[in-house]
């Protein structure tokens, strides 16, 4: 069968390959990949910078964030032939760790997590897959294509809950949200934050393309000026694209017992100049705090499925800007003017 392949490390080194069948320890369930999301991540694995190959083998079956038909299911599991379902990325640590012991493997306290497509495990980008029902999840068959949204759309149900969590520490009534970058993950974080009935202000730096009339289709406010015009005194910032200056903007300029969660992976190598008294002086006075946030366990996809489901279908089919075959996977790769989540069709 055909799949998306690289040698992680090794820039330039993707192609479309032919591959086994996927191996039945992946599980019983066979599913037939209809499409998958390309973000960053993708970006970065494929560039060299990031992803490990699975034990013994050079290359790694690319694509985490995806969208399937069951093909085959034992019988008595939650997921039956034709159901349209998403893979969960991450499979808790072999010792395992507490976390990953109660199904919290997002949570990884040993860092032995394998993500599929991303770290030791091959990723959902071939033809079929095989996977354990238990890693499974079904998406709303209303949405259709748009199922491929849900893996980003679990990393921001995760990042909401640890924002309320916390919230919860003490008396709470957040009304300001800021969001930090307008692409896919930024989006995401607007309509779960407006779902929640929040106001919600969206910064980025883009003027023109698509990103400014799906904020105002949210009902959110979008702002390219500065941080600071858009949103001073919020009480959660939700911050989606890994740059320091921003990140340390948004730490400046919060509400007292603001909440400032990162989601965004950032390269490192740059240095900034902070005034670290005046910041630690602010965020104790004020009891703010920042906390980051990665991937997903299984409550949030769930989470992730019923905010799609609930959501503006065509603000949803305005995020995935491009749909691109698995035969032009250049193309999808090779970002363009107006893209916000650009999609491999890879199934029927
Ligand atoms: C994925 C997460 C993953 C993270 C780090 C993100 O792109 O959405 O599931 O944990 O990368 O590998």
């Amino acid at each position: 069968m055909r799949a998306l392949t690289v040698v992680p490390g090794q820039a330039g080194s993707a192609r479309l390959d032919d591959v086994d069948d996927p191996p039945d320890s992946d599980g019983p369930v066979l599913v037939e990949t209809l499409a998958i999301g390309v973000c960053g991540t993708d970006a970065e694995i494929i560039g060299g910078a990031y992803g490990w190959a699975p034990p013994g083998r050079d290359r790694l079956v690319l694509g985490h964030e995806s969208l399937g038909r069951v093909l085959e299911a034992p019988p008595g599991a939650e997921v039956a032939k034709g159901d349209l379902v998403v893979g969960i990325v991450r499979r808790p640590d072999p010792v395992p760790c507490g976390s990953c012991a109660v199904g919290e493997w997002d949570m990884c306290r040993n860092e032995r997590y394998t993500e599929r497509g991303i770290k030791e495990h091959d990723g959902y980008c071939s033809e079929r897959y095989r996977i354990h029902p238990d890693f499974a999840v079904k998406v709303d068959p209303g949405l259709g294509m748009l199922g491929v949204l849900l893996e980003p759309a679990s990393v921001l149900a995760k990042a909401w809950e640890q924002v309320e969590r916390i919230g919860a520490r003490a008396h709470w009534e957040p009304q300001r949200c800021v969001v930090t970058g307008a692409g896919p993950i930024g989006l995401l974080a607007a309509l779960l934050g407006v779902q929640r009935g929040l106001e919600v202000h969206v910064f980025d730096v883009v003027k023109d393309g698509p990103k400014p009339a799906l904020v105002a289709r949210l009902g959110a406010t979008y702002h390219t000026d500065s941080l600071e015009a858009a949103c001073s005194r919020s009480d959660v910032a939700i911050e989606c694209t890994g740059a320091g200056s921003l990140v340390f903007d948004a730490m400046g300029h919060m509400a007292p017992g603001g909440i400032v969660c990162l989601t965004g992976v950032s390269s490192g190598g740059r240095s900034l100049s902070v005034d670290a008294g005046a910041l630690n002086r602010g965020m104790v006075l004020e009891n703010e705090v920042v906390v980051g946030s990665v991937n997903a366990n299984r409550r949030h996809y769930q989470a992730g499925a019923e905010a799609l489901a609930k959501a503006d279908p065509a603000f949803l089919n305005g995020l995935v800007s491009r749909r691109v075959p698995l035969e032009q996977w250049k193309e999808a790769i090779t970002r363009q003017p107006g893209d916000v989540k650009v999609v491999l069709e890879v199934g029927a």
